[in-house]
């Protein structure tokens, strides 16, 4: 444990204030819900919003509703996202069908979505990954006329649109997660949004059911929250990032986890969200762009940003030459404390506890990202400097590794090691 400052590869603060507002949640829980629900329902245009405990919860209630609704099991994923998505698939009692994605932009690679979007299809996972705007209207026009629903992972992207629609608003029906480390946060939550009365009633069905959490189970929560705060800044994340049994960070294959309703106390956290999903928002963008700048100089391959809309980069993506770059670079940020991070340990094909059902869907391209993205810090405690020693890390990356060895699509290119790439931005 190295005592230094130290970026959390992500984090979304909030301030005493939110905290206050989640306690007194619990002096009028109807009507601060009402409010959120009628903001949300605002902001993205929709008739129906529930709020519930994750973003893994909110998926398995719109899997259910759909399912109920057209009796289909099969659910095409990316093949590289966050592994609570199959989580989700499976306690749904639905199947997962992998879709290969694009290296370049994290969207569906087009011509293997088609290939696959026939009638035994239920819906299509159109994911924002890291906040990076896809192509959903392409998605829709795909499925629309096989009868298979769009849901809209907003998860990673809350804060980001397409022209004036914000993502959420494009699919049939979308959800948020609160997560720790997304771009707003109440600890763990989520949301539901659609415009779709059909779907609408469907999920009602499903919402009405559901548990409320204990106190005892809020209140943990909270504490949770507010000593996430004090520890997330980068003059003591030193000591929870120094601490292997905590597994920060750790993506995760389980299907136990809680289904229920928002409680009171994390809707009063999100009272104030419109304030601090804007200042969220504008120091992503402020900071990707400053990241692009730095980058562009250092001749360093990022993923290609969406052009027609605003991206905001929940995590700054970074395509390194090959597996032994990315992971050089892994390890100067765990000794600088940089926050750079690698995501994902594997494409969704190799969660060991889903090989069995998967072993025969190929996805080389979502293998290939899971062995070469990086991450980089885009939030607010992010400073100048901090870009400027991320940059310097991810070129001396590339020069220890570059120099050693030859990445398979540097071979199918006919590149030489550590030759520079094609400049994608
Ligand atoms: C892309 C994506 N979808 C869904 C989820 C699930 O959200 P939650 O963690 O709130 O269950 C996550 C969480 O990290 C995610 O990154």
């Amino acid at each position: 444990m190295k005592v230094q400052r130290t970026l959390p590869p992500s984090a979304a603060p909030i301030e005493f204030r939110d905290l206050i507002e989640g306690l007194l949640g619990l002096l009028r829980p109807q009507s601060t819900l009402e409010q959120l629900q009628a903001e949300f329902g605002q902001y993205f245009g929709v008739k129906h919003v529930w709020f519930v405990s994750s973003g893994k919860a909110a998926l398995t209630l719109i899997l259910q509703a759909l399912h109920g609704l057209s009796g289909r099991e099969k659910v095409v994923l990316p093949g590289y996202t966050c592994f609570s998505v199959p989580s989700a698939v499976v306690r749904a009692r639905l199947s997962v069908a992998l879709c290969d994605v694009d290296p370049l932009s994290l969207d569906f690679d087009f011509a293997h979505l088609s290939k696959m979007a026939d009638s035994s299809v239920l819906c299509v996972l159109a994911t924002h990954l890291l906040g990076m705007g896809i192509d959903v209207p392409r998605v829709v026009e795909l499925c629309r006329r096989q009868g298979i629903f769009v849901v809209e992972d907003v998860a990673q992207a809350f804060g980001g649109h397409r022209g004036d629609i914000p993502f959420g608003a494009m699919g049939d029906v979308s959800f948020l997660s609160f997560g720790r480390g997304k771009n707003i946060t109440c600890g763990s939550g989520g949301a539901i949004l659609t415009n779709n009365d059909r779907i609408g009633e469907a999920l009602a069905r499903e919402y009405t059911p559901l548990p409320d959490v204990s106190l005892v189970g809020m209140l943990k929560n909270w504490l949770e929250v507010a000593v996430t705060q004090l520890l997330i800044k980068p003059s003591l994340y030193w000591l929870p990032a120094g601490l292997p049994f905590l597994k920060l960070g750790e993506t995760k294959f389980y299907t136990d986890f809680p289904v229920s309703r928002l409680d009171p106390i994390r809707v009063g956290l999100l009272r104030r969200w419109k304030r601090r999903l804007d200042k969220s928002t504008a120091s992503r963008v402020a900071h990707s762009e400053q990241i692009l700048r730095s980058l562009a100089v250092a001749d360093v391959r990022t993923l290609k940003p969406f052009e027609r809309g605003q991206s905001v980069y929940l995590r700054f993506p970074v395509l390194m030459r090959s597996k032994q770059e990315k992971d050089a670079v892994c390890r100067l940020s765990a000794r600088q404390g940089l926050g750079i991070s690698s995501m994902y340990p594997s494409s969704l094909q190799h969660i060991p506890e889903l090989r069995d059902a998967l072993s025969s869907q190929e996805v080389p391209k979502s293998t290939a990202i899971a062995e070469r993205l990086v991450t980089l810090p885009t939030h607010e405690f992010l400073s100048d400097s901090d870009v400027v020693r991320i940059s310097d890390a991810l070129q001396a990356a590339q020069r220890v590794a570059g120099a050693e060895t030859r990445c398979p699509s540097d071979v199918a290119n006919g590149q030489r090691p550590g030759s520079p790439l094609p400049r994608v931005n």
